[in-house]
């Protein structure tokens, strides 16, 4: 039994952001941001919501499929439109899928990747054999992000590094397919708060504690040394659990948050880097996206053939890391 990807879909917001146009706003420059981070631009969303990017990309995965055959929606996002209801909830209103059982997640850049292993859990196996998947059939699994509502725009140390956008994924349950071979998810204390963005609530007048809200904050150091680690790690645990090792992988698709961090890990990984698929320089870090954005990127590349051997890799806040294995 097998969950396959049967679709894929990608949205960028229209406004796209170049370095130059950010000097203009901070103190830094085309060539710093280019050497240290693989960025040349960003897209940023002037008019469009967390939900028109999703499900702008939801409808591009699911031409030709069937909306009513869609039994789960998972939606992973730091920047949700709504504290309620979910995106999952308005996605499956906005798309139109009846059937669809519908939450969001936040496990920040890996949330792409934990959506898969959620998914994978509720889908495998059938209500007929008695299991307590409920037998779904079919699952999108979205990563969607307004990484701009809570970048520190005067920060010349991380705007440089985000931007909005969002990728689906459409998952089916088929006996006779490969699919998703293993996944690998860890969690890691992060005692030195090395990233953090606190919510913007109201205060009540009858709290002490309530701190006021703050935009994302990061130590770059911090995770980029986490990053290079955590990625490695995940990676080899999913492919033990199959028996694989990272010669056997065609592809690897690594949260794009860093272009010097891919390098690093493929380095240490012993990988040459032209099995990475880097997307960073036109669209940034985008958290949950990246991932699904850049398997799109891989994917109509047509690079990506039929029996590959897949290993998407996540890492970020809290701090999170997971991987997956997937037979093309
Ligand atoms: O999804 C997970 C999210 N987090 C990340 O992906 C972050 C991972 N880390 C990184 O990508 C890198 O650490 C950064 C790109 C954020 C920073 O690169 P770095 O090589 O670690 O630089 P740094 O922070 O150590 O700063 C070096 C210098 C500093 O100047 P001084 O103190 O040496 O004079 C900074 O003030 O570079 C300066 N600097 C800049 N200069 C021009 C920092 N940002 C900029 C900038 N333009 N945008």
């Amino acid at each position: 039994m097998g969950i396959k990807m049967i679709g894929i879909g990608k949205c960028l917001p229209e406004r796209i952001i170049t370095n130059d146009e950010l000097a203009e706003y901070i103190d830094t420059t085309d060539e710093w941001i280019v050497e240290r981070t693989g960025i040349h631009q960003r897209h940023v969303a002037t008019t469009e919501s967390s939900l028109d990017l999703a499900a702008a990309a939801a409808e591009e995965a699911l031409e030709g499929i069937d909306k009513e055959t869609i039994d789960l929606v998972i939606v992973a996002t730091i920047t949700p439109d709504h504290v309620t209801p979910s995106m999952a909830a308005e996605v499956k209103m906005k798309v139109g899928l009846p059937n669809a059982v519908a939450f969001d997640i936040n496990a920040a850049c890996s949330g792409f990747v934990y959506g898969l292993w959620i998914a994978e859990s509720l889908m495998k196996g059938s209500a007929a054999e008695g299991s307590a998947t409920n037998g779904m059939k079919r699952a999108l699994v979205i990563g969607t992000e307004r990484l701009s509502r809570v970048t520190n725009w005067i920060d010349r140390g991380t705007c440089i590094l985000f931007g909005d956008g969002a990728g689906v994924a459409v998952l089916e349950n088929d006996p006779g397919a490969k699919g998703i071979l293993s996944t690998y998810i860890k969690n890691y204390d992060d005692v030195k708060d090395v990233i953090h963005c606190r919510a913007n609530y109201v205060s009540p007048p009858f709290h002490e504690d309530d701190e006021t809200p703050v935009p994302l904050y990061l130590n770059g150091r911090a995770v980029f040394k986490f990053a290079v680690n955590a990625m490695e790690e995940v990676t080899v645990g999913a492919l033990e659990k199959i028996g694989k090792t990272l010669d056997d992988v065609d592809w690897f698709v690594p949260h794009q948050a860093n272009g010097r961090i891919i390098h690093a890990a493929a380095h240490k990984m012993g990988q040459p880097l032209d099995k990475f698929q880097i997307s960073i320089a036109k669209s940034a870090n985008v958290s949950s996206a990246t991932v699904p954005m850049a398997l799109y990127d891989l994917q109509r590349s047509g690079k990506l053939k039929k029996g590959d051997i897949v290993a998407c890799m996540g890492f970020g806040g809290g701090l999170c890391a997971a991987g997956a294995i997937i037979e093309w």
